[in-house]
């Protein structure tokens, strides 16, 4: 059965939704399913914007057929090649063996690497500026270089003001029926998978999405709707996700508040983050958000980093070093480039506490633009009362940098 929404005049999603998937790009956990969205105009020519997942291949074939009715399929136009998108590529030559194949030199090359069947077919080569022309509708492709791979372009519909943003402005979760931005409490909702996607598949690239967003800048009252390749199709309010995304690629915080992220064996150190955590709420900050890392996805570790202005971590000593998992979420955030944070620290260790020294070296030596607070908590095993007053130098010095950020 086809399964197909009208985006506006002539242009229909094609997409699908995968709940099948457990792990995207079989690493970062997608309970709430993926959509792979591609679009279809309907023009005097007929232009498919992207594929689909090989597993949504059936879907895509499904939906396209049914909208072009026994019209030929004239265009394929992929913005992104990366095989969650461009798996289908190949099955689209193999049904219409006609179609141009309208990308750039890069995604053209990829395909090829990937043993896509593409050179028996007429491929159109396009760089920034360009623009061609389906009847109605005349489009400009615009490069997106890593945002997310580096064949990456967005094309944008000067006709109707519609945007084809490939990675950008894409969030895990499945649509189920909906499409717009408008259709879903996307605040509620969408926000913590939209963060989560792009600070865990792009997050990296953070000047790259900014050099996109200052060309997206030159023709903002132009845009109309977004169409990603994943999530919500945006048709108003557009300046909200702008604005989140602007913030997620400089490495801003978004909100004002406290992390903790804890490694705990024994639940000694997971009493210290509990008590840290109190005595901030007392002093007025309870914008406070606490995980484990041993059962927290380090997606969600890395999607609540970006999000919060402060971190605390709280780590055991393990093997005369940092518990691996806490490590892990480190070099993680080195990875993904995280920046201009602060952080605190709580170690603890029975009988070598190393691990304080360890994170803060690794923080001050692999990381950029953060600080670290003198004040520390350091524990020999337990949480003994007497270190309560080592806790609230700890909580005063948290407490103070966010007077001095004001
Ligand atoms: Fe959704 Fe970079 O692919």
């Amino acid at each position: 059965m086809y399964c197909v929404r009208n985006v506006t005049e002539d242009l229909y999603w094609v997409g699908a939704n995968d709940h099948r998937l457990t792990l995207f790009e079989n690493i970062h956990p997608i309970p709430r399913g993926v959509s792979y969205n591609a679009y279809l105009l309907l023009d005097k020519q007929t232009v498919l914007f992207d594929t689909v997942d090989w597993s949504a291949c059936r879907q895509l074939l499904e939906n396209v057929e049914h909208l072009l009715d026994g019209r030929p399929l004239d265009y394929l136009l992929i913005n992104h090649m990366e095989p969650d998108h461009g798996a289908s590529i190949e099955e689209i030559l193999i049904r219409w063996p006609k179609v141009k194949v309208i990308s750039t030199e890069k995604s053209f090359m990829l395909m090829r690497q990937f043993g896509f069947d593409v050179d028996a077919h007429e491929l159109i080569q396009v760089k920034e500026g360009d623009t061609y022309c389906f009847g109605n509708h005349t489009v400009t492709f615009v490069g997106a270089p890593m945002v997310h791979w580096p064949e990456a372009m967005v094309t944008f519909d000067v006709t109707n003001g519609v945007l084809f943003s490939a990675d950008a402005f894409g969030t895990f979760g499945a649509l189920d029926g909906k499409l717009f931005n408008d259709e879903v409490d996307f605040d509620r909702d969408w926000l913590d998978d939209a963060r989560r996607y792009l600070t865990n598949i792009v997050g990296k690239y953070g000047p790259h999405i900014q050099l996109l967003l200052k060309k997206a800048g030159g023709i903002l009252d132009q845009i109309k709707y977004i169409c990603p390749l994943h999530g919500p199709v945006w048709r108003s309010d557009l300046g909200y996700f702008i604005e989140k995304y602007d913030k997620w690629s400089r490495y801003e915080p978004e909100e004002k508040g406290v992390m903790i992220a804890y490694a705990s064996m024994y639940g000694n150190t997971e009493a210290a983050a509990q008590a840290l955590a109190t005595k901030l709420c007392e002093k007025g900050m309870t914008n406070v958000a606490l995980y484990d890392v041993s059962n927290t996805h380090v997606s969600t570790l890395i999607s609540e980093a970006f999000k919060y202005s402060h971190i605390v971590l709280a780590s055991v000593t393990y093997n005369l070093g940092i518990y691996p998992v806490m490590h892990n979420f480190l070099m993680d955030m080195k990875a993904l480039n995280l920046q201009n944070r602060t952080f605190a620290l709580i170690e603890n260790g029975s009988w070598a506490c190393k691990s304080g020294d360890l994170m803060q070296k690794f923080i001050d030596d692999e990381m950029k633009n953060m600080t670290v607070l003198n004040e520390r908590l350091s524990l020999a095993s337990f949480m003994h009362t007497e270190k309560e007053t080592e806790l609230d130098t700890l909580v005063n010095g948290i407490m103070d940098s966010f007077v001095k950020e004001n």
